[in-house]
């Protein structure tokens, strides 16, 4: 599966997604500065992306621990996710997100 990620500085790359694997592993394994300090836990939200329109809907929806680690993390949207708590699959090929500010 493909990922088209725009960097803080609005620069789109795509990357190459593996089943099964999170986002946020693909997005820092690409060199992308992400920071992911707890590792994938739901524990930090440096890992904080803007999920464009159309793709927001299609993925699983936010758990109790991902809305409370949320709720502390700043510039949040209506699309805001955490990149760890989103599995890659297929079923998200092509999917569009913008690293959020630090
Ligand atoms: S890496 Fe810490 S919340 Fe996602």
């Amino acid at each position: 599966m493909k990922i088209i990620a725009t960097d803080r500085s609005g620069v789109s790359r795509e990357i190459e997604g593996r089943d099964g694997w999170t986002l946020m592993e693909m997005l820092r394994d690409a060199g992308l500065p992400i920071t992911a300090e707890c590792g994938g836990a739901c524990a930090c939200a440096t890992c904080h992306v803007y999920v464009e329109e159309g793709w927001y809907e299609k993925l699983v929806p936010k758990s109790d621990a991902e809305t409370d680690m949320l709720d502390m993390a700043l510039a949040v949207q209506d699309n805001s996710r955490l990149a760890c708590q989103i599995t890659c699959s297929d079923a998200l090929d092509g999917i569009k997100v913008t690293l959020a500010p630090e």
